[in-house]
């Protein structure tokens, strides 16, 4: 017995010992790579920064020069720069003059993604004028003004050319999802590694920043850089708790019950080792945004327990950006006053693709519902209501759905209170949105919904599901009052309906006014806002960091 406990004795300091032993010579490796990189790169940093002062001085020139011409200054630039600032709560720090990199290596593919990251320049620009910015692309065959021309054209928005510059990626197949056919995941992840290093031997940036969901590179980078802050923005998680769950029979899904036998097995083991390397990857990132709160929630359940245990910052620190949406646009074109409630009709909106998820039927029969309870509104007198359905059709499977809801509503008797429009034009839709008091979602768990934004930048009062994104993120309570209705069943829809119509004038427009407020926090300003909050955590690391 005596000589266990000795052996204990002499064992477990000795354990202790060699994994601080392990754990520091791997901390060393890693400072010691990073070191390398920074000496490859330093010639490359220099030239970068020489590079960005000659462009700075020639932008500035060529801005007097044409102020001198009296040519119509088209530089929406300083506006940008000023509506950005006025509001800042601190302005600290505003000569960092350090390079940000972003890692995106699809920048030029012109999708949500990006117009995110375009965005964040742009407002990373106006609160740092001093810093620049380099995005990590693998775009090879497009340079700086073909990318920012389309940037402009694509998103309308106009990035300040002196102080963002492109570094080419030659790897970007690596993280193709062919070609990793088996085991993608872990293979896109390592693909992703391969695509940092080829980055840190371009740059080594001085805070680092993953758009495009590679949280394995920002892990990379801590390993290297430990003085480098890094800051992720998540669409989606790579791996989320609900496939984890999908295994189990009984889950839903393309892998529902798929977890028995020996290949269930051993895919669960997959998935579970995959998580949790996923997982100590999340623990690593300094700042850390989500686009919306499903996606907030999920990352929380999955790097939240592991970010309290190993960063000092705490796991309430991940914050819900919200990606900006075309807001301004509807509310410059249709107004909410007082005037214009007299425009405004009894009928309900639905906006959306004639798709089997957006439950077009569902809305007909709590419609129809809803007319059987002959309703009288007194705000709107002598007006019947109506149901507009808005939605283009694709191919002939729509067309084919939209001809048998024009049936079903002939069965329902309230053929002639629903209205169909195939195609609308935009301005059609415009116009929609100012007639119509109410708008409607009927799809079950949908993550966003850039729709019913639109409905609430509008001023319609909305019924959605109580469930996704617009329930969680989009009608919210403003003021601590509603800005719509959530409901489950055709009976609350129309029950949604009722209430929504029955307000008095005064609340009726006072709701409305709500929605509008709520629909700001989805605004390029709001969006704006957010990201500058935190990159300046970002900068403040830096500066610590660095001093240190
Ligand atoms: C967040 O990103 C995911 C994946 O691209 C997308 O499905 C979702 O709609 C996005 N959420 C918002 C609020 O844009
Ligand atoms: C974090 O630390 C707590 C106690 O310090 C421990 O109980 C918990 O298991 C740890 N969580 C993880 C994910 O390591
Ligand atoms: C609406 O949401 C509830 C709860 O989230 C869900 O159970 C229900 O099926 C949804 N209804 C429709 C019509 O999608």
């Amino acid at each position: 017995m005596g000589s266990y406990v000795n052996t204990f004795a002499v064992l477990l300091p000795s354990a202790l010992f060699l994994s601080f032993t392990l754990a520091s010579i791997f901390r060393r490796t890693g400072t010691l790579i990073g070191g390398r990189f920074r000496q490859a790169s330093r010639a490359r940093r220099e030239l970068l920064l020489e590079r960005v002062a000659t462009e700075k001085r020639s932008h500035q020139a060529e801005q007097e020069h044409r102020k001198g011409k009296e040519i119509k200054k088209d530089d929406v630039w300083e506006q940008i720069e000023g509506s950005l600032l006025g509001s800042e709560e601190e302005l600290a720090d505003r000569d960092w003059d350090g390079i940000i990199g972003f890692f995106h290596p699809f920048c030029n593919a012109g999708g949500g993604g990006e117009r995110v990251l375009w965005a964040a320049i742009r407002a990373t620009q106006a609160r740092y004028p001093s810093a620049t910015c380099v995005v990590y692309t693998g775009d090879q065959d497009h340079d700086k003004t073909a990318i920012l021309r389309r940037v402009k054209d694509r998103f309308n928005i106009l990035l300040h050319p002196p102080t963002v510059h492109f570094l080419y990626l030659s790897k970007r197949d690596w993280v193709l999802a062919n070609k990793w056919p088996r085991f993608t995941l872990l293979g896109q992840s390592f693909g992703s590694l391969v695509l940092a290093w080829d980055a840190f031997s371009l740059l080594v940036p001085d805070v680092f920043v993953d758009t495009m969901g590679y949280a394995f590179a920002l892990a990379l980078s801590s390993w290297f850089f430990p003085t480098v802050p890094t800051g992720a923005y998540v669409h989606y998680p790579t791996i989320s708790t609900d496939m984890l769950d999908s295994l189990d029979t009984g889950g839903q899904g393309i892998n529902a019950g798929t977890g028995a036998g020996f290949r269930g097995k051993a895919k669960r083991w997959y998935w579970q080792l995959f998580a949790w390397l996923y997982c100590r990857v999340g623990s690593t990132i300094d700042v850390v945004m989500t686009n919306s709160s499903w996606t907030q929630a999920h990352i929380q359940t999955l790097w939240g327990p592991y970010r309290n245990n190993e960063t000092d910052s705490d796991s309430t620190d991940i914050d819900v950006v919200f990606p900006p949406v075309a807001v301004e646009e509807v509310v410059s074109n249709v107004v909410v006053s007082e005037a214009s409630e007299k425009k405004r009709e009894p009928s309900i909106l639905y906006i959306a693709q004639f798709r089997p998820e957006k439950n077009h039927q569902l809305i007909l029969e709590a419609f129809a519902s809803f007319m059987q309870s002959s309703p009288t509104f007194p705000s709107y007198p002598g007006a019947t209501p109506k149901l507009v359905l808005i939605g283009s059709v694709r191919d002939s499977d729509d067309a084919t759905r939209v001809y048998k809801l024009r049936l079903l509503a002939r069965e329902l008797h309230i053929a002639d209170n629903v209205e169909f429009i195939c195609d609308a034009s935009w301005s059609a839709m415009l116009e929609r949105m100012q007639t119509c008091s109410l708008g409607v979602n009927g799809m079950w768990n949908e993550h966003f919904g850039i729709g019913v934004v639109e409905y609430q930048a509008a001023g319609l009062i909305s019924v959605v599901n109580d469930s996704g994104g617009p329930k969680l993120d989009i009608i919210v309570e403003v003021d601590g009052k509603p800005t719509g209705y959530h409901a489950s069943t055709k009976e609350e829809y129309a029950e949604g309906f009722t209430k929504g119509l029955s307000l008095s004038p005064e609340e009726s427009l006072a709701t409305r006014k709500r929605a509008r407020k709520s629909a700001q926090r989805f605004t390029d300003k709001g969006f704006a806002d957010k990201w500058i909050r935190n990159l300046n955590k970002l900068v403040k690391l830096q500066i610590a960091r660095a001093t240190k």
